[in-house]
């Protein structure tokens, strides 16, 4: 298939963009978070046209996307805990799980009663949504098993022959991917994958309760299908070391073939021959924008075989960084402490 890529997103591509939703066609398209995979939300065809380009089982289901949060009614049974979150963090980097009505096919939620709605701020996004008139299903646009993309270079590594089009627009400014709630019917929500917007933001206007498999390794019946799937995990064998810089560079300074991923502040560490910053040791939000890059980086490296990374703080946002790194880590962390 011949995808056609877009640099200038002007107001003809945009249109040209909404055209191939309705008529059934798959659309990459940048949002702050990472870069989605978009199709007509009402249509299952299309729902089967995103599992196929990303090579991800159809029973994990897609995200509902819309430009304005009061479309929701349209899709799915809304209640006070929806409005209100809706009210402080939409449009935005948060993805709120509510049961489903009928004019969302099954295709899209894999089967399930119930259907994640998220409401983009970025500007290119909100415009494609509108422009497409219709709800966009859309998962991350990476092929399934590699990190979400945050940068249109790598949405074109991925997607480039298996999708129509490509908005090839710029760096995702948060880079992990939404915070993503189920509501209960006590109004209370369960936290299912960390993003930007925190649990203690959250719990400023409802109770939160952090699903295990956030930060342990999932045992039992998911809560989202997305839980239960292998993640992203690198070519290299990727490790986390708790402990200081020191006797993290005495563990790994001799090691062959080893890839590092350091924080700005770190000096011994900066002096090895693969070791790549995430960003300052104090700033989660740094360390979210570049670990998805830092991970594709190494994996076009063949003579990388392992890879160690420091221990990111798990408070705020940092909870985020921590849980991605993890599940790419496949829960390794060795103890130097
Ligand atoms: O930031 C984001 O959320 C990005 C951008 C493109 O919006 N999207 C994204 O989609 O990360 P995806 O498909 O890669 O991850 C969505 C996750 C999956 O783990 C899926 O299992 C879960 O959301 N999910 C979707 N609908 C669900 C539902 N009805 N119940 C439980 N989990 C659901
Ligand atoms: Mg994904």
């Amino acid at each position: 298939m011949n995808t056609e890529i877009v640099y200038d997103i002007d107001s003809a591509a945009l249109a040209r963009a909404g055209r191939i939703i309705r008529e059934g066609g798959i659309v990459a398209f940048p949002t702050e978070t990472v870069y989605g995979l978009g199709g007509n939300a009402l249509d299952p065809d299309s729902a089967k046209k995103i599992y196929a380009a990303k090579g991800r089982p159809s029973d994990n289901p897609l995200i509902v996307h819309l430009s304005h949060p009061g479309q929701a009614d349209e899709y799915c049974f809304t209640n006070d805990t929806f409005r209100t979150l809706a009210k402080a963090f939409m449009p935005g980097p948060l993805t709120v799980i509510l049961p489903k009505k009928d004019i969302i096919p099954p295709e899209v939620t894999g089967g399930l009663g119930s259907v994640a709605i998220r409401v983009p701020a970025d500007p290119t996004a909100h415009a494609f949504i509108k422009a497409a008139g219709r709800p966009i299903a859309a998962p991350s646009a990476n092929i399934s098993g590699r990190p979400s993309p945050t940068s249109a270079s790598h949405v074109i590594d991925d997607m480039d022959g298996r999708i129509d089009m490509i908005l090839a627009g710029r760096d995702c400014e948060i880079g992990l991917e939404s915070t993503i709630v189920s509501v209960k019917e006590d109004g209370s929500v369960v936290l299912l994958r960390p993003g930007k917007i925190t649990p203690e933001q959250l719990g400023e206007y409802c109770r939160v309760e952090i699903a295990e498999a956030v930060t342990g390794k999932f045992e039992g019946k998911p809560l989202s299908p997305g839980m239960k799937y292998k993640h992203y995990s690198p070519r290299a064998e990727l490790y986390i070391i708790k402990g200081n810089e020191k006797d993290f560079y005495g563990y790994v300074r001799k090691k062959p073939g080893c890839g590092v991923i350091r924080f700005d502040e770190d000096r011994l560490l900066a002096g090895l021959p693969d070791s790549v910053s995430i960003g300052s040791r104090d700033s989660c939000a740094e360390q979210a924008h570049r670990l998805f890059d830092i991970l594709r980086g190494f994996d076009k490296r063949e003579d990388i075989t392992e890879i160690y990374a420091r221990t990111p703080d798990s408070s705020g946002v940092g909870l985020a960084v921590w849980n991605r790194l993890l599940r790419a880590a496949g829960f390794k962390v060795i103890d130097l402490t």
